[in-house]
């Protein structure tokens, strides 16, 4: 049996219900998972071939159930390459995911404001990438069961789910931002130059994770949504230091709106 496989089983022999949703909690959003009714935790550890958790602020547990009538599988702490993980282990979650039954992923991260109209504790939707990482998740034999070999990427975060989030932020009056998010393998932030021909070249937002997750995602055909946390302003905006503390309490100011807002778009996720 392939490591997929045997993490898929493990997961399978504790669930009787069949995840559609499959959530991706950043920093601070992970109290998200405990309002999961009929939840049935496992922690990665007892997952064979997951990989473990390291970041501070970041758990390390599947929280599956249902939210807002929903079945959900959600991530309580994500994988980073900066932790050391190669790149097919950060994406392994989302491999499991697809094989679960997983058809729609909600992905949310922390990131730096790359354009100056934003502020730090706004929120935004990802409309596009940058793969800054200079790594690729599917290189190597492809597997033509699960996708192409060449996988499109032109609108790699989903359309209608993108008009989804923005009415359901009009409704519950979250202003909601919408840009490029250009992801880096950190874990040092960026210098201001660095951020400087990040705007140049189109990014709005720089963070550490997700478009590995994304990539891997669109490969197997899972639709994807996207949304930031703007936590700070990227290098050489304001004349402070970053720091990973604001970045955390950001997070922590803006959980309620950003849950409230999580809430709202997978209720009606169809
Ligand atoms: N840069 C990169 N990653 C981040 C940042 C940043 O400024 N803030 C939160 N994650």
């Amino acid at each position: 049996m392939t490591i997929l496989k045997e993490a898929v089983r493990s997961i399978q022999e504790r669930i009787n219900k069949k995840p559609r949703i499959g959530l991706i909690l950043g920093s601070g959003l992970g109290m998200l998972a405990d309002e999961i009714q009929n939840p049935v935790t496992i922690s990665y550890e007892e997952i064979p071939h997951f990989p473990l958790s390291t970041v501070e602020g970041h758990a390390g547990e599947l929280v599956i159930g249902e939210l807002e009538g929903q079945n959900v599988i959600t991530m309580r702490g994500r994988f980073h390459l900066y932790e050391g993980h190669p790149i097919e282990a950060v994406t392994f979650p989302i491999r499991v995911m697809k094989e679960l039954g997983v058809e729609i992923i909600l992905v949310t991260n922390a990131a730096g404001g790359v354009n100056t109209s934003y502020q730090a504790g706004d929120l935004m939707l990802i409309q596009d990438h940058i793969n800054l990482m200079y790594q690729n998740p599917l290189i190597g034999p492809n597997d033509s069961t699960v996708g192409e070999r060449f996988p499109d990427m032109s609108a790699a975060y989903d359309r209608q789910l993108r008009e989804l989030a923005k009415m359901v932020a009009e409704k519950q009056g979250v202003s909601l931002q919408s840009g490029v998010y250009a992801a880096v393998q950190g874990p040092s932030y960026e210098t201001p130059a660095e951020i400087r021909m990040i705007r140049a070249i189109g990014g709005d937002a720089v963070g550490m994770s997700t478009v590995p997750e994304v990539i891997v995602a669109r490969h197997a055909g899972i639709r994807v949504l996207g949304i930031s946390c703007i936590t700070n302003m990227a290098a050489g905006i304001l004349p402070q230091p970053l720091s990973h503390a604001e970045v955390m309490e950001t997070a922590e100011r803006v959980k309620e709106d950003f849950i409230q807002l999580l809430h709202g778009i997978i209720k009606d996720l169809r």
